[in-house]
């Protein structure tokens, strides 16, 4: 069955990282997977004010097109995620995106969405970069594969099929089969006693999902180690944290 990949450009210029871009999107064209490159410059996003609106109430009270591009992201079957390394982390448009999709910290809405993660560079910065991407996709609920980064040196060097390789068993793979990290149980974790114990939203939110009794998102496979982690971490969160709800 086709696959639909939404990749996200967030340089201003179409250059190296939307060439990395489109030259994936045809390798994975000939993977039965079509990619739509979206430019977020192209899209309306302002910063977020801070009003916690979306947090406390579900909708958020700037009128632009972050909503369109988040309801986006929920149709497709994955994701890419890119950005040039600006100042050694992500640009600043990206980051502009990412606070407004603070919602979905509380209340994910992509979770399982297999995820591949892009940057270009001069020279420094990727390891910083591919972190801040990851750390964002893993508080969306989704499912971080392959990390994909070029430099000045090795720009034109063309991807090969084992640098996304992850990422395209993961959009076959059903989810009872991914392996979950321990960062992935631990970001649960502490979602999971948020949503107990401190908006009422939140939790009404988790009850219809099913997941305040569950150790993850999905069904997935977890090793011992972060399985133990994750309940210790439960433990200890839920007796320190204050229960705010009525
Ligand atoms: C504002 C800005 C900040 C940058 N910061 C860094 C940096 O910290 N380290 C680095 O090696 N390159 C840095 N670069 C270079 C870009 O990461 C590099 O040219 C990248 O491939 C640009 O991607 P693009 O062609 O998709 O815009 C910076 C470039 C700009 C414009």
């Amino acid at each position: 069955m086709k696959k639909r990949v939404i990749a996200i450009n967030s340089s201003k210029r179409k250059r190296n990282t939307y060439g990395l871009l489109e030259q994936m999107s045809k390798q994975l064209k000939e993977n039965n997977i079509d990619v739509d490159i979206v430019n977020l410059f192209d899209y309306d996003i302002r910063p977020c004010i801070g009003c916690e609106h979306c947090l406390r109430k579900g909708s958020c009270n700037i009128n632009d097109e972050g909503e369109l591009l988040m309801k986006k992201l929920t149709e497709y079957d994955g994701i890419i995620l890119s950005s040039p390394v600006y100042m050694g982390n992500i640009s600043g448009q990206l980051k502009v995106f990412i606070d407004r999709t603070c919602r979905w910290f509380h209340r994910p809405e992509i979770v399982g969405k297999p995820t591949l993660f892009v940057t270009t560079t001069a020279a420094s910065g990727i390891r910083d970069t591919f972190k801040s991407l990851e750390t964002v996709a893993i508080q969306w609920g989704a499912f971080p594969t392959d990390y994909i980064s070029r430099n000045t040196k090795n720009m034109t060097k063309p991807v090969s099929d084992k640098e996304y390789k992850k990422f395209l068993i993961h959009l076959f793979l059903p989810r009872e089969k991914y392996k979950l990290s321990m960062k992935q149980v631990m970001h649960f974790q502490v979602q999971k006693v948020l949503a107990e114990k401190i908006l009422k939203i939140d939790r009404v939110y988790w009850e219809k999902e099913g997941w305040l009794n569950t150790r993850y998102f999905y069904n997935a496979k977890t090793s011992p180690i972060s399985k133990g982690m994750g309940n210790l971490l439960y433990f200890i969160l839920n007796k320190r944290v204050e229960n705010k709800q009525e």
